[in-house]
């Protein structure tokens, strides 16, 4: 089976997310892992499975998300395909299913793509990397919803467990 990763980032996260994805296939040696930017590039039809991963930063997904979505509807219909969306509310365990998960329900509102598969998983937060301001508001995000607030770490929410059983399903599908 061809399959192709799709991911939308802005700090890496979800590349990393597409990496385990990969790696927990088995189907890893036809797996080909692209960002978003090149994926408009690219004829999808020739792979026999999609999946997109895309994270949030202040409430939304990136827009081209939704436009490649929209762009290649027809091949995605057509395919096996899946869906997941990273971001740091789903480290909330009631917030961590497709179901549960507002961004997921967001999406799949803003879309008329039904992938085969959703999935959703926490990200990350590396206080340290952010610039001042997007610290600030970060830190104080974390602090009304009771996230950790120490700007010296790194944390990462990030179930592995959690991504290598969604590979292991995304096969079976
Ligand atoms: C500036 C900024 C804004 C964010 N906004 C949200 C948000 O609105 N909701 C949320 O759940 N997570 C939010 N996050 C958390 C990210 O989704 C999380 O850091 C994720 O790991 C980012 O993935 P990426 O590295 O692939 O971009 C935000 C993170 C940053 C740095």
């Amino acid at each position: 089976m061809n399959s192709l990763i799709i991911y939308s980032t802005t700090d890496g996260q979800t590349k990393k997310i597409c990496e385990s994805i990969k790696n927990n296939s088995i189907y890893k040696k036809s797996t080909e892992i692209i960002n978003l930017n090149e994926a408009f590039e690219k004829k999808i039809i020739k792979y026999d499975r999609i999946i997109i991963g895309a994270s949030i930063r202040y409430g939304r997904h990136n827009p081209m998300v939704y436009k490649f979505i929209e762009k290649n509807k027809d091949a995605l219909k057509n395919r096996k395909s899946a869906f997941f969306s990273v971001n740091v509310v789903a480290r909330k365990p009631e917030k961590s299913t497709p179901s549960t998960n507002p961004y997921i329900q967001k999406f799949l509102k803003n879309t008329n793509w039904q992938p085969n598969k959703l999935g959703v998983f926490a990200g990350k937060i590396d206080y340290p990397s952010l610039t001042l301001l997007n610290r600030s508001i970060i830190r104080l995000i974390m602090f009304i919803t009771g996230g950790p607030t120490d700007i010296r770490n790194v944390y990462e929410f990030t179930d592995w467990e959690g991504v290598k059983i969604f590979s292991q399903e995304l096969d079976e599908m």
